[in-house]
């Protein structure tokens, strides 16, 4: 195997592409202020390319949060082009809303205060790209959900199948059980399944990357 990354590296590249606006990095200091985890840069850099290569006319992202990635892709989007994303607490529903005005991105983005089963549940919608960030427990469930929401030859992206390396450890800490258990029920879902063609990459904490089949 080749060399493995280290946080050097990540730091160079950081260091070397594009700087990121006055909002982003407000958010950025407002999730670590607040403890909200968001998509990591180097994770967030990928997506954004996905875009730029895939043009999607239609996102669905599962767990906004402060709505830091959905302001991040709305930049990159074709001008017809939307997202919707749902979220089920609240506060960060809220807050979410007031950054994309502040972002002046509320056309574009569509926050939906919900639970992601249940939206899954009840859209007749389907979408260019889903994008999976939510609680890792029920990521299995939202596996067989959101299969059928995504258009052929669309893009299924899913952070965290790494889960902080405890995905592919021998032992994991009892708290960590649960949501180790759903993400390796979840990779196997994901990289067996006939209706994707799947790949787990080692960028940042293992993003999935599924192309929906014919
Ligand atoms: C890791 S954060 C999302 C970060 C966001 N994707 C970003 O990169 O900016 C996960 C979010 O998912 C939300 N969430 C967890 N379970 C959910 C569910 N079942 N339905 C909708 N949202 C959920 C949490 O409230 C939390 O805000």
């Amino acid at each position: 195997m080749g060399r493995v990354p280290d946080i050097n590296d990540i730091n160079y590249i950081l260091a070397n592409s594009g700087k990121d606006d006055a909002l982003i990095l407000e958010m950025e200091e407002y999730a670590r202020e607040n403890n909200v985890p968001i998509l990591d840069k180097i994770s967030s850099k990928f997506l954004e390319q996905m875009i730029l290569v895939s043009k999607p006319e239609s996102i669905l992202e599962i767990g906004t949060a402060i709505g830091y990635t959905s302001i991040k892709l709305a930049a990159h989007m074709d001008q017809k082009a939307y997202i919707d994303t749902v979220e089920v607490d609240e506060r960060m529903y809220e807050t979410a809303n007031r950054f994309i005005t502040m972002a002046k991105r509320n056309s574009k983005i569509n926050v939906i205060f919900d639970d992601a089963i249940k939206y899954l549940s009840r859209t007749n919608k389907t979408y260019d790209m889903i994008f999976l960030d939510c609680d890792k427990e029920v990521y299995p469930e939202i596996f067989r959900l959101v299969i059928e929401k995504l258009n052929t030859g669309g893009v299924f992206i899913v952070d965290n199948l790494l889960w902080h390396g405890f995905t592919a450890a021998g032992e994991v800490p009892e708290e960590k059980m649960i949501s180790t258990e759903a993400i390796r029920e979840f990779n196997n879902l994901f990289l067996t399944t006939e209706k994707l063609k799947s790949e787990i990459l080692p960028i940042g904490d293992g993003i999935g990357l599924g192309i929906k089949l014919a």
